[in-house]
Parts: structure tokens; sequence; C-alpha cells
């Protein structure tokens, strides 16, 4: 493994440890790809951005916490899941295009809120929202975002969704909501499952000694960490109190009042239980993201694709339920879609396109994801989201309930 560290362009990231992270990486590249069109899948772009993105950052993209249970049970539990395929379906075309509160979107692959991204390449979210725009992808734009709302919007050519960390302030919460209004988002994507602290973000932390520069020049202090970041330019933040992070004080009495304050759509991400869904339904929630953040909130949780069935179950089709952490394949939207989301969002798969080759790597991403899904959706026989049968995804060990796709709500 030693001699499979590199050193270039300021990276000195394992590289080919990087896919070990992600798992599921089969053959991988014999060497790194030279263009966004060389790629076979979406890994192929992972070891790409080990190489250009400084370490430091690089960490930040890839790691989980603690010692990473989660991040791995993302993966593994699709090893649980195999496909029934439906032969002589006559199924030439599929239209995978699905609505959104009142929205159609081309596909149901949506990209999943990341802070940050100018770490992982200087045109960042622009960049992002350029591909998402132009391939027609729902992009869903972070609170800590190194761009502003109202620069996403225009890059991506209309209203994106917006994802808050509220804060324990209910005025900075406020400011941020009445802002991704006045830009024209019409969903907000409250992120739940870090409002009480992470876990370590060890690889992060080990990453940062790997990397040479001078990190004090951009991040001149922990306390300047929002005041830096677009969306709190104009805001007081000074009501923010660091001990409670995005708002550990935070109950469903908050996400009532949200609710109730705003015209947007309530979307709540970070769900993973049926209980926890039915809350979210009492408490004014729109829709659900079946979640646990890539891995980087709590440690030693369940695999998302293996909590999604229960919370759809408990959503019984009265709200949509998207769905993300650790979907890489076409066959993995395809499980996420059969077992009942509505939409399958994307994290760290994009990220990598765009540490790798910017808006044409995230842009490659998206087609890859895409073209694999149509090719599982026609061996199944389903020409449209609602042909997918559930019976086309079945567990290895005959165990447990998959419930029936409800119609989005
Ligand atoms: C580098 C990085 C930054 C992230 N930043 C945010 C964020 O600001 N807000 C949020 O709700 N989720 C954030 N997430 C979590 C993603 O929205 C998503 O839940 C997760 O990446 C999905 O898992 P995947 O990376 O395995 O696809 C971040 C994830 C990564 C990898």
């Amino acid at each position: 493994m030693a001699d499979a560290v590199e050193a270039i362009a300021g990276g000195a990231w394992p590289v080919a440890a990087a896919s070990g992270t992600a798992g599921c990486q089969t053959a991988p590249a014999p060497q790194p790809i030279g263009s966004a069109g060389a790629a076979q899948n979406v890994f192929d772009f992972e070891a790409v951005a080990a190489r250009n993105v400084p370490p430091a950052h690089f960490g930040f993209l890839q790691t989980g916490v603690d010692g990473e249970a989660t991040l791995r049970a993302n993966r593994t539990a699709f090893d649980d899941l195999y496909l029934n395929p439906r032969v002589l379906s006559g199924t030439a075309r599929v239209d995978m295009s699905t609505e959104l509160f009142g929205e159609r979107w081309k596909t149901p692959i949506v990209l999943a809120p990341a802070g940050s991204q100018r770490a992982f390449h200087p045109e960042g979210e622009i960049a992002t929202a350029r591909a998402a725009g132009n391939q027609d992808n729902l992009q869903i734009l972070s609170t800590v975002s190194t761009t502003s709302v109202e620069d996403v919007v225009a890059a991506y050519g209309g209203p994106v969704w917006y994802q808050l960390y509220p804060t324990a302030s209910w005025d900075i919460a406020v400011a941020l909501v009445a802002r991704a209004e006045a830009s024209g988002c019409r969903v907000l994507v409250l992120t739940v499952d870090s409002l009480g602290g992470e876990g370590t973000k060890e690889t992060q932390a080990r990453a940062r000694s790997l990397d040479a520069r001078n990190c004090s020049a951009c991040h001149p202090s922990p306390d300047a960490y929002l005041a830096r970041k677009p969306m709190f330019h104009g805001v007081d933040v000074s009501a923010a109190d660091p001990a409670l992070g995005w708002g550990a004080n935070l109950d469903w009495e908050f996400v009532r009042r949200l609710s109730a304050h705003t015209s947007m759509k309530l979307v709540i991400k970070g769900v993973v239980t049926a209980p926890d869904a039915e809350r979210c339904l009492e408490n004014g929630a729109d829709g659900i993201v079946v979640s646990n953040h890539g891995g980087r909130a709590v440690e030693t949780g369940r695999g998302a694709i293996a909590c999604l069935p229960a919370v759809v179950d408990a959503v019984s089709g009265q709200v949509p339920v998207l769905v993300d952490s650790g979907f890489r394949r076409g066959t993995d939207i395809y499980k996420g879609l059969a077992l009942g989301a509505s939409a399958v969002c994307v994290g760290r798969p994009y990220l990598w396109g765009l540490g790798a080759f910017g808006q044409p790597g995230v842009e490659s991403v998206l087609t890859l994801l895409r073209a694999e899904l149509e090719v599982v959706m026609r061996q199944m026989g389903a020409a449209t989201l609602a042909d997918i049968a559930p019976s086309s995804v079945r567990r290895h060990d005959g165990a447990g309930h998959i419930p029936a796709r409800p119609a989005p709500g």
C-alpha cells in the first residue's frame, strides 16, 4: 500500500486506499482516468479526486465518524438485497421522471446537500449547479455552501432546494429561510441528524497531517466559521451558541414553528426510524429524507437502504420519501426506488466528479448513474418508476418485509 501513496499537485492521499472507504469497487482503473468521459463508473472519479484535491479537503470529503461502521454499513446493506429480473418484458423505452411537490424531474437522482464545495474545486457549487441544471437533476444546496443561494440559483437556471442547519437561534434560522425564499426556493430541507453533534471525523483529522499547506490562511479561527460562509453574510451570528452546534436544543416544537413560519415545503433529512417518521408527519413535515448523513453523524448505525422500508411503511404514501447514504450504482438507486423512495440523493459520487474534473466531472457522474439506472429498469421490465415492482428486489435471507411501492405523495 505504501507505494500507492502519491504526491501530485499538493495531494498526498493514498489513492489506492480511497476506494476502500467507498466499497464496491471490483476492478479499479489501472491508473487514474485522464478525462471525465473516460470513466466506467463513479469510483473512477474518486481516485482522480484523491490526487487533485488537497489532502485535508479530501479527508473532509471521505470521512465518516469514529470507526466508520455506519459508513461501511451504507455499502454492505446493499449486499443483502438482490434483483429479480423480468425477461422479455418488451421494455424498449424508459421514462424515469419523478414528481416532487408538483414539479417533474427528468430523473430521480438528486444531488445531496454538501457544504464547502470550493474545497474540492475552485468553481465549487457553481460547477455543480451548472452540471445539475444542464441535466435536469434536482440540486439541494447546503447552508454551509461556499457560494450564495442567489448565485447557485442563477447558475442552475431555476430554484434549487435549500438545506437548513438552523443553529440554536430562531432569528438566524429565520434569516436563512427568508433569503432562501426570496431567491425562489420552494422546498426547505431541515437536516436533523447532526444537530446534537457528530462523532469524531478521524479520517479528516488524520488527513490534515498529510497536508503541508498553511490551513490558517483560509481557516483563521473556528469562531469565524459561520461568518466566512456566504449564507451568513449580513446575519448577526453572535446569537449562535457554539456549545449547541447546529441546534442541540431543538425539538419537535421547532419543526412545528418552522413549518408554520415558512411558505416553503418542509422536508426533514436524517430520519431512519418509523417512530420518527410518524413524528415528522404529526409535526407538519411535507417530506422525509431517510439518511444517516453518509455515515458522518451517528456511529454504528444501520445502512440507510435497510432503514428505508420501515419509514416508507410508516408514511404510507402521505408524503414523498427520499433516501441517501451509500448509493453508488444504478442498481443501488433502483433498489431505493423499489423499496418506496420517490428519489435517491447522492453525495460523495458527484463530489468526486467535482474534485476530479469540475463541472464535466459532475455531469459525467450524473450521466453514468442515469445510464446504469436505465439499463436496470429495462432488465426489470419497468418502463416508468410506477412500474417498478417491489417484488423485483428481494432479501437474500428471505427475512424482513419489503413494503409495496406507494404512489409518490
Ligand atoms: C463533504 C460532505 C459534506 C456534506 N455537507 C452536508 C451539509 O452541509 N448538509 C447536509 O444536510 N448534509 C451534508 N452532507 C451529507 C449529504 O447530504 C448526504 O447525506 C450524504 O453525502 C449521502 O451519502 P453518500 O455521500 O454516501 O452519498 C455532506 C456530505 C459530504 C460527503
